[in-house]
């Protein structure tokens, strides 16, 4: 496809008739938390079999009319993604890395065997609603307007096989920190449930698997944690991911480890610009295999000092504790460490404009 016009897709947009007020969009942005809030407008495109995407629609956030019987409310087949609008440090707006978002989405979209969107419309969606939505980014340090692009089946069947119509919907969220504690190092529950196995869909961003780490994250939260590790199917011995988030390891020797994308992790943004950065920091990064034995040791005896999860919504976070059926142990000094502040810093720093953009990451509105 050369241009989405070219294919006849054009987006109509319909402004909000009664958007919220600016004094209570700024009570929100002052105090944005995560996932609570949503700004004026959503985009909407239809899939239908035969015919393609079409039907793209900016208007107002509403409710959707669905059908008792579409495929999503009986076999999930439902895919989405994560990004965040930033304010730069010129005043301007830019997303990052959505071209990385769009290539998962059909990866996922592939796994659920659901229709690929074109990148260009996946990003232009985007980029539409952000315009339409621009005095709904925070500019406090750390916030910024989260993004949710999903796609869902519609068709009214009760059959087993792909769907035959789809809506691709993005709505936008203004995001400060994900974790409501705003403790500086985060607490983990090693799960005794799994998150997914080899040949399932680990790797695609799906709800399924976020509805299925809902009873483990539970657990770690009754137990005093705020998230949940999760390890392998096959052995239940090599560390995965969290409930959201990837993991890194930081060793004593300045070495980085995160777990290798075997199929059951999903292959994270944050972690693989950290991955980037951190080898331009002339780290030395690996990823392969790290078991739960290994790690609590390395702990212990301090040959592992650091440990962070990563995602669009966490960021870059500590993790401070782990404990598990076998015990706790504590890492590093159960605070931040130097190298998670400093990864962090240069990451975020790009994502907000001050440090120049050599990558190619930064995508300007
Ligand atoms: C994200 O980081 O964007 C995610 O989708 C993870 C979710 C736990 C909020």
């Amino acid at each position: 496809m050369a241009t989405l016009a070219d294919a006849g897709l054009t987006f109509s947009t319909l402004p909000h008739p009664a958007p919220t007020s600016a004094e209570t969009r700024e009570a929100i942005l002052a105090n944005p938390g995560f996932g609570t809030n949503f700004s004026d407008h959503m985009v909407v495109v239809e899939w239908t079999e035969g015919k393609g995407w079409h039907d793209a629609v900016v208007g107002p956030r509403q409710p959707i009319a669905l059908d008792p019987a579409a495929a999503v409310l009986h076999y999930a087949q439902e895919i989405f993604e994560g990004l965040k609008a930033y304010k730069q440090a010129d005043g301007s707006i830019a997303l990052f890395r959505p071209e990385a978002n769009a290539a998962r989405f059909n990866k996922s979209a592939e796994r659920l065997a659901m229709p690929e969107l074109p990148e260009a419309l996946f990003i232009e969606a985007i980029e539409r609603l952000v315009q339409a939505d621009r005095d709904w980014i925070p500019a406090a340090e750390g916030a910024s307007l989260y993004l949710r692009p999903f796609m869902i089946a519609t068709e009214a069947f009760l059959g087993v096989r792909p769907a035959k119509s789809y809506k691709f919907i993005v709505i936008a969220s203004p995001a400060g920190n994900y974790f409501k504690s705003g403790a500086p190092a985060v607490s983990i529950w090693v799960s005794d449930y799994t998150r997914a196995a080899p040949g399932g869909t680990g790797a695609a961003k799906c709800g399924g698997n976020y509805a299925a780490s809902l009873v483990p994250q539970a657990e770690a939260i009754s137990r005093g944690h705020d998230q949940v590790v999760f390890l392998d199917a096959a052995e239940h011995k090599w560390i995965e991911e969290l409930g959201g988030m990837n993991l890194y390891f930081v060793f004593e020797d300045g070495t980085l480890l995160t777990p290798a994308l075997t199929g059951t992790i999903l292959p994270g943004i944050t972690r693989d610009s950290l991955l980037q950065l951190a080898r331009e920091e002339g780290l030395k990064v690996e990823e392969g295999k790290y078991s739960l034995d290994q790690w609590r040791e390395d702990a212990t005896s301090g040959k592992l000092v650091e440990t962070f999860a990563c995602g669009t919504a966490a960021v870059v976070t500590p993790v401070g504790k782990v404990s598990g059926r076998d015990g706790a142990f504590t890492i590093g000094t159960g605070g931040p460490g130097q190298l998670t502040a400093k990864l962090k810093n240069r990451l975020v720093s790009i994502q907000r404009g001050e440090t120049p953009d050599t990558h190619g990451w930064i995508h300007k509105i």
